[in-house]
C-alpha cells in the first residue's frame, strides 16, 4: 500500500496523517513509537503484514502478507472522562457499519469487540492505553480485519471460528484491500467524531442494535471464575449487565471479562 493513495481522506481527525508498511511486528507497536515521538491525534499506522500480531489477553493475530488489514490509530481521550470507554466501541461499530452497509453483509458484534459474520469472527479489536504524566492519556487502536485468507493458510484451530471477507461475499478482490482501508479510515473518523460531538446516544443505539449478545444467555469468564446468565443491557462505557440465575445483577467491562460464550 502506498501511503499517496491515503492523502486525500478528507477526515476531520483519523487518517490525516497514514502511515503505511511492509513487515512490521505489530502496528501497534509503531502506534506507541509514534506516541513517545509526540504523534498527532487520529495518526494511522498500516502493514501489509505483521509477524507478531497481538489480540487481548495475550493472543496472537495472524496478519498474513497483504490478506487482510492491520491497523492501528494513535488518539489522546482526554476531553471527558467517559472518552476512553467509547474509543473501545468505535473500532468495532466502523467495521460492523462498513460490512453492513458497503458490503451488505450481516455483521454484528460480539460483546466487547469482536465482529462477527454467521457465528464466525471476521474482525478483532485490541484497545491499549497509558497514562503520560497524568495527561494527555494515549490510546493505541488496532484493528485486524480478515480480507482474503485461504483455508489452506488459517491454523488449524482458527479455522472453523473466523472468517474473511472474500469468503463472505466475492466483491472484496475486485475491490482491493486499500480501498477497503480507506473506507475504513473513514467511517473510524465518523465515529470518532460521533464521540467528539458527544452524540452518546447515537453511539448507544449503534451498539445495542449491532450486538448479538443483547437478551441473550452467555457464559463469562472472569479471572478464574465462570458466570452465566442472560445480558439484560449494553452500554459503551459501563459494559454488560448480566442477570445470573440467582438474581444478582452485574455490570461487566471489557478488561475484565477474558470470554464471552453464547450458550
Ligand atoms: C482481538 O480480537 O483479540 C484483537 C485483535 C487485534 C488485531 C489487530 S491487527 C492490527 C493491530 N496490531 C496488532 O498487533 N493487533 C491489532
Amino acid at each position: 500500500m502506498e501511503e499517496s493513495y491515503f492523502a486525500d481522506l478528507n477526515t476531520k481527525t483519523i487518517g490525516k496523517k497514514v502511515q503505511c508498511h511492509k513487515k512490521v511486528t505489530s502496528t501497534n507497536d509503531l502506534g506507541w513509537l509514534e506516541v513517545s515521538r509526540g504523534a498527532e491525534e487520529g495518526t494511522v499506522i498500516l502493514a501489509d503484514e505483521q509477524l507478531k500480531g497481538r489480540g487481548r489477553f495475550g493472543r496472537d493475530w495472524f496478519s498474513p502478507s497483504q490478506k487482510g488489514i492491520w491497523l492501528s490509530v494513535v488518539l489522546y481521550p482526554s476531553r471527558f472522562p467517559e472518552e476512553t470507554f467509547l474509543l473501545m466501541s468505535i473500532g468495532a461499530l466502523a467495521v460492523a457499519d462498513l460490512l453492513k452497509n458497503k458490503f451488505g453483509l450481516p455483521a454484528s458484534i460480539r460483546w466487547p469487540n469482536d465482529v462477527i459474520i454467521n457465528n464466525k469472527k471476521i474482525a478483532g479489536i485490541i484497545v491499549e492505553s497509558k497514562y503520560i504524566n497524568k495527561s494527555p492519556n494515549a490510546t493505541v487502536m488496532g484493528i485486524g480485519l480478515n480480507i482474503d485468507i485461504p483455508d489452506s493458510e488459517i491454523p488449524p484451530d482458527l479455522k472453523d471460528i473466523t472468517t474473511s471477507l472474500t469468503k463472505e461475499t466475492n466483491k472484496a478482490t475486485s475491490i482491493g484491500i486499500k480501498e477497503i482501508a480507506a473506507d475504513l479510515i473513514c467511517l473510524l473518523d465518523k465515529w470518532h467524531d460521533k464521540i467528539i460531538n458527544r452524540e452518546l446516544e447515537t453511539i448507544q443505539d449503534a451498539w445495542r442494535n449491532f450486538s448479538c449478545v443483547m437478551n441473550k444467555s452467555v457464559s463469562v469468564k472472569i479471572k478464574d471464575k465462570i458466570l452465566e446468565g442472560k445480558i439484560i443491557d449494553l452500554d459503551p462505557c459501563k459494559g454488560f449487565a448480566l442477570l445470573e440465575s440467582n438474581g444478582n445483577t452485574n455490570w461487566l467491562r471489557g478488561e475484565t471479562v477474558e470470554m464471552l460464550r453464547l450458550i
